[in-house]
């Protein structure tokens, strides 16, 4: 057998070239948009292992894709992290373009020299508020001085064009959209405005009363700034734009407002090892019993991730009212 790029291709003509690996469902936060406040984690043998998760990102790469993103949870809270990025920073030599890791950015004030050195090539760190108390709120856990000093130590470490990532809930921090790119533009940082997507049970606000839409953003945004349309891509949902006269890309990922659906090139793998096919739809594979069952085959993981294409859906149909569809929280995903 000889795999080709153009394995992954789904039934729509969607060429699969970006895989997102939850290694942990873990985190330190609790983000009020992404966890419940009670959560239970998974027990560690359900858990992929570190030379499981190095298997799947050598067999993703032989079948054509181009990135592998680590999410979680919080990747960064999952021992010997560094350790995996530096297996799969090696599969550079194989075809991988790029190795990235979108943290909630606690843990980078330890850990960002060690995955600079590593072969991480970008991180993505989510920030959703400057006040320290609304990000106290916002996090349940989270300090932001912690955060913003590992933004520091990722510049520092000499980490390029680091992405903040900000959900934007209305009433909580829909006031923080220009506060959020001026800081942003005084770091030179890009930013990601982000709509909030209804996955898993939460608690703490009404997804629907708590819409605020990638439109109202960019209105607000346009009241202070010239922004022009930009063509650039990071390979991911982002649609950026640019404002003259500073460095910073600024993206709009607007699942409800502004579908990307159509242009889809990815999957991502749970922390237990699930591949999903969408973020939005519980269509997946069971790869940890395929990785258990059969451990030293390549073949048949690259079989079983190649037939897996013709289940990729069409789209999300998120909606915000009533209960949630998809069950999951995103903390099993990492988004
Ligand atoms: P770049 O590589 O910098 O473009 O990053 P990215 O936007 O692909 O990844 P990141 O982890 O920063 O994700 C930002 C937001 O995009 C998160 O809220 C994700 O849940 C969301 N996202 C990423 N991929 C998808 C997707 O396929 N569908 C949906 N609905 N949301 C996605
Ligand atoms: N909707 C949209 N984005 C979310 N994230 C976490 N939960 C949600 C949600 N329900 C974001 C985080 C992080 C990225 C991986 O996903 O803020 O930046
Ligand atoms: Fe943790 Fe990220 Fe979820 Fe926040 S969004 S609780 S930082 S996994």
């Amino acid at each position: 057998m000889n795999p080709s790029s153009a394995d992954l291709v789904d039934r729509f003509g969607r060429q699969v070239n970006y895989v997102r690996f939850s290694v942990t469902d873990r985190c330190d936060f609790r983000c009020v948009y992404c966890m419940s406040e009670r959560m239970t984690f998974l027990p560690r043998a359900r858990v992929l292992t570190l030379e499981e998760l190095a298997t799947l990102g050598r067999a993703f790469v032989a079948l054509g894709v181009r990135k592998i993103r680590l999410t979680g949870g919080e990747p960064l809270v999952r021992q010997n992290i560094v350790w995996l990025c530096r297996e799969l920073g090696r599969l550079r030599e194989s075809g991988l373009a790029e190795l990235v890791i979108t943290t909630n950015g606690s843990q980078l004030e330890r850990l960002a020299g060690d995955l600079q050195a590593s072969g991480v090539a970008r991180i993505n760190i989510s920030l959703d508020s400057l006040q320290p108390y609304r990000f106290r709120n916002l996090s349940r856990t989270g300090e932001l001085e912690q955060v913003l000093r590992g933004i520091r130590a990722a510049q520092a470490a000499g980490f390029q064009r680091i992405k903040l990532n900000a959900v934007i809930l209305k009433g909580r921090n829909h006031d923080e959209v220009v506060d959020l790119a001026r800081f942003a533009i005084a770091n030179g940082l890009d930013l990601s405005y982000i709509e909030a997507m209804p996955l898993g049970m939460i608690t703490d606000h009404d997804r629907a009363e708590a819409y605020y839409s990638g439109d109202a953003i960019r209105a607000d945004l346009a009241r202070v700034f010239t922004l022009t349309p930009s063509t650039e891509t990071t390979g991911g949902p982002s649609r950026y734009y640019r404002i003259p006269g500073t460095v910073s890309r600024i993206g709009f990922i607007s699942p409800h407002s502004h579908n990307f659906c159509s242009d889809c090139n990815r999957v991502r793998v749970s922390a237990e090892g699930r591949l999903l096919l969408c973020l939005g739809q519980e269509h997946s594979v069971d790869l940890r019993r395929v990785l258990r069952a059969h451990p030293g085959d390549p073949d048949r993981l690259q079989q079983t991730i190649i037939a897996a294409m013709n289940l990729k859906p069409r789209g999300h149909e998120f909606q915000l009212t009533g209960q949630p569809v998809i069950l999951r929280h995103m903390s099993h995903t990492g988004g």
